[in-house]
């Protein structure tokens, strides 16, 4: 991978660079660089995206101070918010469709109290956003995976090696490779036939 990283895009609507801390392959496609505009992550290689990858308009890297987000060879996220305060890494060739949501943390405290107070910090913050932060358990969508659109993934899954998330899931669990599952929670659908893993490889 050749970083090509604190620049600006040519083509790019957005009058922002690509932060430096950010590496995009060559040649990777990325649609804009305000897809990173929330990316806060102070670790070297907070994004990493590899050969031949693409993102859209619509994706965002909503990633945390100590988050790293990983998308492999030919990956291709199309309008996702990936939310990261850990980490999140999406395999080769690995298909992310409109409006899905990645996230490996909740960014809000589950206890009432402590939300009121995160949220009575917000007029005085700065920048002016809940931005809570947490702990953060990985998720990980394997290699030629494909997460339908308006899917949301939650933290600490991982979504095995040729799987398929049908449309407006919610996934909780793991997800067996090369098995489709859909619906809210997610529950397995089918296992791939022999022919469509090998037409798959
Ligand atoms: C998951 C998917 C690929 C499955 O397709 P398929 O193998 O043709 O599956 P079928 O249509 O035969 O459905 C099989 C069963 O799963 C259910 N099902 C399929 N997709 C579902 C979904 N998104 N949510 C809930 N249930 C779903 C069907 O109702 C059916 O249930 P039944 O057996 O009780 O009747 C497809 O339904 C889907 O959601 N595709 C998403 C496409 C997408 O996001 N495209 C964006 C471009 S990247």
């Amino acid at each position: 991978m050749t970083p090509t990283s604190g620049r600006r895009l040519p083509w790019d609507w957005y009058d922002g660079a690509i932060p430096a801390n950010v590496h995009v392959s060559s040649s990777a496609y990325v649609e804009t660089a305000y897809s990173f505009a929330l990316c806060r992550s102070s670790r070297i290689g907070a994004v990493m995206i590899g050969d031949g990858a693409s993102t859209y308009l619509g994706t965002m890297f909503d990633v945390g101070p100590e988050g790293r987000v990983t998308l492999g060879e030919y990956t291709l996220v199309h309008g996702a918010r990936i939310i990261c305060d850990r980490e999140v890494s999406i395999g080769d060739y690995a298909l992310v469709s409109w409006n899905v949501v990645l996230m490996d943390t909740y960014r809000v405290p589950f206890d009432p109290e402590a939300r009121r107070r995160a949220v009575r910090a917000v007029p005085t913050g700065q920048p002016r956003r809940l931005d809570h932060g947490g702990p953060g358990r990985p998720i990980r969508i394997g290699r030629a995976a494909w997460i339908g659109f308006d899917s949301c993934v939650l933290p600490g899954v991982t979504i095995g090696e040729g799987a398929v998330v049908g449309a407006r899931s919610v996934v909780t669990d793991d997800v067996a490779p090369f098995t489709i599952v859909a619906g809210n929670p997610a529950r397995l659908v089918r296992r791939l036939t022999a022919q469509e893993m090998a037409d798959g490889r």
